[in-house]
């Protein structure tokens, strides 16, 4: 396969996974991971680093010419979260660096851009079963609203200017190697850790809250089928609706439960709640399925297990080495 990647804002819960990835397929030096800080992760990888600020277009296409980039990877954001503390922020970053890309990609610098939306492109007038690919959407935070307008950004730059631009609308995605950035679905992560280490957690969001939900090696494998498809299986150019479980804070405590039977899970919504409640509690995804053969590979228990499996070894690990 010969392309070579960059990836903005690599060093998040996504990028650094979607890096390992990547070169296993391309190479490593044929994928070049950026942030705008230091990453452990990435020092522990071989493969060139850069320091970069996705918004600064400039910069962007240095690097691009640096190393003949053929295709752009964009996943820094300010998400869910965080962007409500620092709404400008947050609308800044995530729309500078969309346009800032696709702009590179319309001028021809790069031949392929993947840009990923989220389910909080939704809002609390979406129907909230089986939401359909399309819908109402009236996202109620600012980073939903950098969403939405993101889509039909990423669209606009397909039918006027024909940039082969491709997205995802990832639900929650869950990971053991790379902690989350400050998303509301940031407890299904933290909930593991905190299981393996002590034996108990502080859920942020209500017992009952039902979200979808995806395991990272699947969020992966999706990404880069997306980008692997022929353009011509490629009939959104706003965002796919993609999808894999989803389940409540209680239904996850009592399948870790099967695993660490000791383990006590107690509830104390706090903002976030109110976020959660706006989304959808499950996604309909069957453009996916049927226009490039999408399917996810972990269930509940399957990713509940190898999560587990995966921490409690590298606690063991940690404890012969102190
Ligand atoms: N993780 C999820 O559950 C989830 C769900 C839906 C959508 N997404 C989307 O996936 C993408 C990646 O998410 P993530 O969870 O990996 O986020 P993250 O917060 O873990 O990582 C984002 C990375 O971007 C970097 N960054 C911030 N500002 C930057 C800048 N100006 N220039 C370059 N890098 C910068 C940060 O240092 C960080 O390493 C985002 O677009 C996010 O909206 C994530």
């Amino acid at each position: 396969m010969s392309e070579t990647i960059l990836i903005l804002g690599a060093g998040g819960q996504i990028g650094g996974e979607l890096t390992i990835k990547l070169r296993s397929i391309y190479g490593d030096d044929n994928v070049i991971a950026s942030d705008i800080r230091e990453s452990i992760f990435h020092q522990a990888l071989n493969g060139p680093f850069e320091m970069l600020d996705a918004t600064n277009k400039e910069a962007i296409l240095a690097t691009i010419k640096k190393y003949k980039v053929t295709q752009v990877y964009l996943l820094a954001a300010l998400l869910s979260a965080t962007g409500e503390q620092f709404p400008g922020k947050a609308w800044d970053l995530n729309m500078t660096s969309l346009l800032a890309v696709l702009d590179l990609a319309k001028e021809k610098h790069i031949k392929q851009v993947y840009w990923p939306s989220s389910i909080a492109a939704f809002g609390p007038t979406t129907p909230k079963q089986n939401t359909p690919q399309r819908t109402i959407m009236e996202p109620s935070t600012v980073y939903g609203i950098s969403k939405i307008s993101g889509e039909f950004w990423c669209n606009y730059y397909y039918e006027k200017y024909g940039v082969d631009v491709r997205s995802i609308r990832y639900p929650g995605i869950i990971s053991w190697k790379t902690k989350p950035g400050g998303g509301t679905t940031d407890y299904a992560v933290d909930i593991f850790f905190k299981a393996v280490e002590q034996g108990s957690y502080e859920c942020f969001l209500r017992e009952d809250t039902r979200l979808p939900m995806m395991y990272m090696q699947d969020a992966v494998d999706a990404t880069i089928q997306l980008m692997q498809a022929d353009a011509k299986d490629i009939k959104i150019r706003t965002s796919y609706n993609l999808s894999a479980i989803d389940f409540t804070p209680k239904e996850l405590s009592e399948e870790i439960k099967k695993h660490i039977p000791n383990f006590e899970i107690t509830y104390k919504p706090d903002f976030r709640q109110e976020i959660a409640d706006s989304w959808p509690q499950s996604i309909d995804d069957s453009h996916a399925r049927t226009e490039w053969n999408w399917s996810h590979k972990f269930d509940i228990s399957s990713m509940t297990q190898d999560i587990i499996k995966n921490l409690q070894a590298q606690k063991n690990q940690e404890l012969e080495t102190v």
